[in-house]
């Protein structure tokens, strides 16, 4: 028996030994001190033996558990060591490579100019509202003064929805939606971003989806002359202080009278070139003092309120001020188009 012990313990530490990793010496040990191993097996037998032969044999069992043991415990400390050792020299860092770049996007040149004007409106005190961008037909023409059937909805071809329910062409229904909310608080001073839908085919100065910013004041004694110079200021603020501005009579069906406001051409000096088409003059905005029946529908005295309404295509303020020659470079994001803006951060 004794003889048998010191063979299991030679066999095992050679097997400890040989171990090429934890795994390995985790098989050894599950073999030689495991509850079916060897050493298990030989202390069942030693219910055979003498009573003084019982607790030496007993003492030599546990000398060779506790050898085996504590050489597993090493190898196992010298094994994990040796992994260390090897993914420290796997995985070297070269601190003296550069490191790579990391890109950094910039706002939308859409956004930039959208905050440009709202910040100039909000110093002048005016509030940014919000609406939604799948209108019902109501908001967005007939509570505009277009009921059913009015021609001038061919001025802006629609995606329906259903019968009464679109993709809003303008932001001009949060007009009529501020003021229905508001009547009872009186004056209103609003500009209203967002995004609008005309069922226009893609080209350089058409999209099916662009941006309008809209802008609405209502109140007791507003005038034509407190549009104009809102207007004026707005144009010089954002394209410089040298521009003229001039108000071309038009239509809306929601302001009487309607009006367009030009700039002056600032690349020919007003003396007349490709981008003005000769005149001398751009179109940026359409604008006009709110009709009374729009007044009406929404719950306001026209005898008592008055208004003004402009809304202008941000893509087309943009477009002149920085000289892009293709609406569509604003929705195709190509990096070469947008990092161009990232010196106007
Ligand atoms: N909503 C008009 C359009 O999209 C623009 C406009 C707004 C005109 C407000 C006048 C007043 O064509």
């Amino acid at each position: 028996m004794q003889e048998r012990l010191q063979e299991l313990q030679a066999e095992a530490l050679k097997k400890i030994e040989q171990s090429a990793n934890v795994k390995e010496l985790n098989e050894v040990r599950v073999a030689y001190l495991g509850k079916k191993g060897p050493i298990t097996e030989v202390l069942r037998g030693m219910g055979k033996l003498s009573a003084e032969e019982r607790p030496k044999m007993g003492a030599l069992v546990n000398e060779v558990r506790e050898k085996i043991s504590q050489k597993i415990e090493e190898k196992q400390a010298e094994l994990e060591d040796a992994a260390v050792a090897e993914k420290l020299a796997s995985e070297t860092i070269d601190v003296t490579l550069p490191g790579r770049p990391v890109k950094v996007g910039t706002h939308h040149p859409l956004t930039k100019m959208i905050e440009e004007i709202e910040d100039l409106f909000i110093g002048m005190g005016y509030q940014i509202a919000e609406g939604p961008e799948v209108e019902q037909d109501y908001y967005n023409f007939e509570a505009l003064n277009l009921p059913k059937g009015h021609p001038a909805r061919d001025m802006q071809d629609s995606f329906y929805i259903t019968e009464e329910i679109l993709l809003r062409t303008h932001t001009s229904p949060v007009q009529a939606r501020t003021m229905e909310e508001n009547q009872s608080k009186g004056s209103i001073r609003i500009i209203c971003p967002g995004k609008v839908y005309r069922r226009d085919n893609d080209d350089a100065t058409h999209s099916h989806q662009f941006m309008q910013i809209e802008g609405l004041v209502v109140g007791e004694n507003i005038r034509m002359s407190d549009l104009k110079g809102t207007l004026e200021v707005f144009a010089k603020k954002i394209f410089g202080e040298d521009r003229e501005i001039r108000l071309r009579p038009s239509f809306f069906p929601f302001t009487e009278p309607s009006v367009e406001m030009d700039i002056s051409c600032k690349i020919c000096g007003g003396t007349g070139c490709n981008v003005c088409k000769g005149t001398g003059w751009i179109e940026i905005l359409g604008a006009g003092m709110v009709h009374p029946n729009v007044l009406q529908m929404t719950g306001y005295d026209p005898k008592k309120y008055t208004g003004f309404a402009f809304g202008m295509g941000p893509e087309r303020i943009a477009m002149l001020k920085y000289g892009i020659d293709d609406i569509r470079h604003f929705y195709t994001n190509d990096v070469r188009f947008l990092k161009q803006f990232a010196k106007h951060e």
